[in-house]
């Protein structure tokens, strides 16, 4: 039965403890008809709550196995809407802020990627020798362009296999919207440096020479993270020269010097597993978001285990933390009522050509 939609108004000034308390009746009254979804960056007031956790490839294995009715994805846009799009048509993925983005994924948009596809076109048959790759951090319709060029998506946590199952099909790699990711496993493959160039998109053909092009294996998009971008090789060496025994594992969105300086590179899965894993008495400096290591290290405290963030400033993603405990009571207390808030519904022809791209990527991680 559907009464009047609550307006968030009503819950913007709410204190976070009763805020916790509406979220924990909420989720009792939903049962098993919702579940929530965390990514490992989420903020711990949020995080407490979730049913399911993972880096974003568990994430979208999780959502297309899930049959709850309601899917309500605390993380960022992209990975709503890969719920809803690995979900049956049936079940409703939820936002619970619509301005939790990804600045990264909000660096490529479809209109620049045509374009290059264009302008490369001028040059080669990008359909015979360019397999375009876009990282999951990205919008719907890019994927969707994936699917359509015989491309494919990847994670962090699978970026190499799939830049290999691209080279068994075609000899370039358009990689996009992350150049960091894109360089680490490229270089992981052996690729050299001068081989992976990077297209900045505000420019006539990249800003690159038919030459540059022609050479290269891998066409890096001009994107990063603003989190992971803080991240420096000094701080490591500044760990190093404090705590020789120290160990250093760093996210593959941080720059190729600070991957290449680190003992361990992978997924947030992967840091939290290789720490999990590693002996007693260890002492860890981790590149990667604030929230994510902030709890490891409480975590690990009690297995005697030291984790220490790697950059000295506070680097959070700011938009993931859009979704806070007033947002999400807001959202679960009106399924409870019977509305559904913030729907994330990609349009159906554009959903069926990205879960080629999507289908591609799970049938080989
Ligand atoms: P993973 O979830 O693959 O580790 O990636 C981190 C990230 O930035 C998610 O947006
Ligand atoms: Fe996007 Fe970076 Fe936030 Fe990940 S950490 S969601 S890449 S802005």
């Amino acid at each position: 039965m559907h009464q009047e939609a609550f307006e968030f108004e009503q819950y913007d000034q709410l204190q976070d403890e009763i805020c916790a308390q509406r979220i924990i009746s909420a989720k009792k009254a939903l049962g098993k008809r919702a579940v929530i979804l965390a990514h490992h960056y989420q903020r711990a007031d949020v995080y407490r709550h979730a049913d399911l956790t993972g880096d974003s490839l568990k994430l979208s294995h999780l959502a297309a196995q899930t049959d709850a009715d309601y899917l309500v994805f605390c993380g960022v846009h992209f990975m709503a809407e890969v719920a809803d799009m690995l979900s049956s048509p049936a079940q409703i993925a939820i936002l619970p802020d619509m301005a939790a983005g990804c600045s990264m994924a909000d660096m490529a948009n479809l209109a620049n990627v045509e374009r290059a596809w264009r302008e490369l076109a001028e040059i080669l048959n990008p359909e015979e020798v360019i397999t375009p790759v876009t990282y999951i951090n990205s919008a719907a319709d890019l994927k969707a362009f994936c699917g359509e060029h015989e491309g494919i998506v990847c994670t962090s946590s699978n970026a190499g296999k799939v830049l290999e199952w691209s080279f068994k099909r075609r000899e370039k790699v358009l990689f996009f919207p992350d150049q960091h990711l894109g360089r680490w496993s490229g270089h992981q493959l052996g690729i050299p440096l001068d081989e992976m160039v990077v297209w900045n998109f505000d420019e006539p053909m990249g800003g690159l020479t038919p030459e540059q092009i022609k050479k290269a294996k891998i066409l890096l998009w001009k994107g990063h993270c603003s989190v992971h971008q803080m991240f420096q090789p000094q701080h490591i060496i500044r760990f190093r020269n404090q705590h020789p025994d120290g160990i250093v594992i760093s996210h593959p969105e941080c720059s190729i010097e600070v991957c290449k300086a680190s003992d361990y590179v992978g997924s947030t899965e992967y840091i939290i597993k290789t720490i999990a894993a590693a002996k007693s008495g260890t002492r860890w400096l981790v590149g990667t978001e604030l929230n994510l290591v902030s709890r490891i290290a409480e975590e690990f405290k009690s297995q005697d285990k030291i984790v220490q963030f790697m950059s000295p400033m506070v680097c959070m993603c700011s938009t993931m933390a859009r979704i806070d405990p007033q947002h999400l009571a807001w959202a679960l207390e009106n399924l409870v009522n019977g509305n559904v808030v913030n729907q994330i519904k990609v349009p159906e022809h554009e959903a069926k050509l990205a879960k080629v791209a999507l289908d591609r990527m799970l049938s080989i991680s």
